[in-house]
């Protein structure tokens, strides 16, 4: 991650921007549906950070904080008054710019009764003090992996409508994993805890590159999704380094809500470097294998393996297609226009329940699918 000394002052970088832009989508769109069941909703951030991205220049960019103070002018000035905030920064300088740059916003009269700020160093310790008796979205975004583990994760997660996005600096995490230093390698220690972290270091122990990474994200990711008696939805969004095609870090989405994930997909599908591809943000042009059917979509492969010389409906495709593949970052429409490019090239047959022609540019729900190999 560089010097994070100087991390505010300087021109917010375009991964740091995709970032907010995720927190700042789903926060809405969560937003509308809870505060429709609940009296008091919220959102926690409990690595906040300034509020702004300064350069040499004074040139000012709103980060996360300031992102949602202006979605809150936008959609709560009179809607509702029932959204809370929490901000929570330690460094000092930071903190004092951040309650500067939120006293100043036009947002502040209408929040301020329904806004707090703490500045405290949060650990796997203490971050259950954070957490808020009404269904919260929880923001956690730290230079590294460090504040938090999978059981303070899960924590959070135990409370009604509660949803994380949280932010996980891969290289950092694969370097320390095994790291000769003690107090480095407790980092990892502390976020899977002791027996998790012994098992993934066996998974791992004659693995490189990609397939180490796919052990780890998968280890981390089964860790989620089973760290409460229900079951967690988890949906990563990849950041490859600028320079190169290795992963820095990912945004993680975790749920126990389906519409949740559902929702975190459609934020996340719009923000991906490659449309049909995999969550993931690559200032490189993507070098991805080309599907079979001349195109870039994968899915419609894995679509004509799957339901091989079957008939099946739309819906029923993307259910148990998403059923038995829960971690798949597949939206609607990735599927619908994977259909619609079988279809073109003869492969599948498409006709509407009552036997007439589904035309080219369509795709619903409930048009019959035959699979002609
Ligand atoms: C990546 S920045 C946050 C950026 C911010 N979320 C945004 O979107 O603009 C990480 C912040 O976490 C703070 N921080 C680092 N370690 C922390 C800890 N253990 N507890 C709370 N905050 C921490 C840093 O001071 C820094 O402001």
């Amino acid at each position: 991650m560089g010097n994070t000394d100087d991390f505010f002052s300087s021109n917010q970088k375009l991964p740091s921007k995709i970032k907010t832009e995720i927190v700042r989508k789903y926060l809405r769109a969560w937003s509308v549906i809870l505060s429709s069941k609940h009296k008091k909703i919220g959102y926690v951030d409990l690595f906040s950070g300034t509020g702004y991205f300064i350069d040499k220049d004074g040139h000012r960019e709103p980060s996360t904080p300031i992102e949602v103070m202006e979605f809150c002018a936008c959609y709560y000035r009179d809607m509702a008054k029932n959204f809370y905030i929490h901000f929570n920064e330690p460094n000092v300088e930071y903190f004092n710019a951040l309650s500067e740059n939120l006293k100043n916003h036009r947002m502040w009269p209408h929040i301020q009764r329904r806004l707090t700020l703490t500045h405290e160093f949060i650990s796997a310790e203490n971050l259950e003090e954070f957490i808020r008796p009404y269904p919260c979205l929880y923001f956690l975004d730290p230079f590294g992996y460090g504040g938090y583990s999978i059981e303070s994760i899960s924590k959070i997660l135990s409370g009604r409508g509660n949803d994380i996005l949280f932010f996980f600096n891969f290289n950092r995490f694969n370097m320390d994993i095994s790291h000769p230093s003690e107090k480095i390698k407790s980092q990892s220690e502390i976020f899977l805890g002791v027996e998790s972290k012994a098992e993934l270091l066996e998974k791992i122990h004659s693995l490189h590159g990609r397939e180490k990474q796919k052990a780890i994200v998968d280890h981390i990711w089964s860790a989620l999704e089973n760290c409460l008696p229900e079951k967690c939805y988890v949906v990563p969004f990849e950041f490859e380094f600028q320079d190169k095609e290795r992963t820095s870090h990912y945004l993680v989405f975790v749920s126990k809500n389906i519409t949740g994930r559902k929702i975190a997909r459609e934020v996340m599908s719009g923000l991906r470097t490659e449309e049909g591809g995999e969550f993931r943000f690559s200032l490189k042009k993507s070098q991805k294998t080309q599907g079979l059917f001349s195109n870039y979509y994968l899915l419609g492969d894995l679509l004509l393996k799957r339901f091989s010389r079957q008939q099946v409906t739309v819906r029923e495709i993307i259910n148990i297609y998403d059923t038995e593949n829960p971690r798949n970052s597949y939206v609607d429409k990735d599927y619908k226009d994977s259909l619609k490019q079988l279809r073109e090239q003869g492969i599948i047959a498409v006709e509407k329940p009552d036997g007439k022609r589904v035309p080219d540019s369509q795709m619903p729900d409930t048009s019959i699918v035959t699979f002609l190999r």
